[in-house]
């Protein structure tokens, strides 16, 4: 579980008067949960993300992973952190070094280590690629060593940060299958930062942040049957809600059961039958 209470951030600033963050937000992800977060650049997903995980910490108000409150300066381990980049959270020339890295820290036995490794690069597919150089690998494949470096540590949380913006469509279904598996197998709570609104629709909950608020929380369809789509906004919406999008701005109604163009048609023609009122 992830709770934010009356949760305020600014970051130092040498103008010293500059708007903060976060001014006493609340936010409540439950156990076991799958939430996607969406919203503006800037409006403040990756410093939730952060203060989350523990990488910063709130000028006031606490932050609670599954009850435990986290102290300041305290990064959490209960919390893994997937960042767009894999290259910056790569440490290591060899693959199944770099996701051995955290239980080495850890103090973890050698023989112990080696098989948590296999088990966790099996998890994400890249066992074949134990010895390779994490460098020469493509960008959805050192996430997914990345990936298998947060398993490793066996976290409650997983933080991702708009993790496939840096992955190819190939690959990218693969890894939003993985989390997806994640969730529902090993019931590991997700809060899941993301542009497109094809992985939000993923996610059981959707979070819209707007200048460090919370404007909408509640299944993703509610958001795409009820959302303005703010301009402005660098939200990716599928061409089918854009379809839909449209069509209700010349004013016809569209129910949010609609989820797929077969539906779609279907109720196009089902009201084309309907007598005229
Ligand atoms: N290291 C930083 N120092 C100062 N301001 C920052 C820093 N990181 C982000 N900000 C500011 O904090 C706000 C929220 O940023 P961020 O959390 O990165 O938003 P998002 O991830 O939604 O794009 C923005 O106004 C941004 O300019
Ligand atoms: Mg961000």
């Amino acid at each position: 579980m992830i709770e934010l209470k009356e949760v305020s951030f600014s970051y130092p600033s040498s103008a010293g008067s500059r708007r903060p963050v976060f001014q006493e937000l609340n936010l409540r992800i439950p156990r076991g949960r799958y939430a996607a977060m969406m919203g503006p650049n800037g409006s403040g997903k990756t410093t939730l993300g952060k203060l989350v995980k523990g990488l910063l910490s709130p000028s006031s108000g606490e932050v609670r992973i599954d009850g435990r409150p986290l102290q300041a300066g305290e990064v959490s381990p209960r919390v893994g952190y997937i960042f767009s980049n894999p290259e910056n959270q790569i440490v290591s020339s060899i693959v199944e070094e770099d996701v051995a890295f955290g239980l080495g820290n850890r103090g973890m036995a050698p023989g112990r280590m080696s098989a948590r490794v296999e088990e966790s690069l099996r998890m994400v597919g890249m066992a074949e690629y134990r010895t390779h150089s994490p460098h020469l690998l493509s960008g959805g494949q050192q996430q997914k060593v990345v990936i298998a470096g947060i398993l490793a540590m066996e976290c409650e949380v997983l933080v991702l940060d708009e993790p496939t913006s840096m992955v190819d469509l190939r690959d990218r279904r693969e890894i939003l299958d993985l989390f997806q598996r994640l969730h529902e197998d090993q019931g590991i709570t997700l809060l899941h930062i993301t542009h497109s609104f094809e992985e939000a629709l993923q996610a059981k909950d959707f979070i819209y942040l707007e200048n460090g608020r919370v404007s909408f929380l509640g299944p993703p369809e509610g958001f795409l049957a009820s959302a303005p789509f703010a301009g402005g906004s660098n939200l990716q919406i599928p061409p089918l809600y854009q379809l839909i999008q449209g069509l209700r701005k010349r004013g016809h109604v569209i129910p949010p059961e609609v989820r797929s163009y077969a539906e779609l048609k279907t109720f196009l023609l089902e009201r084309g039958k309907a007598p005229r009122s």
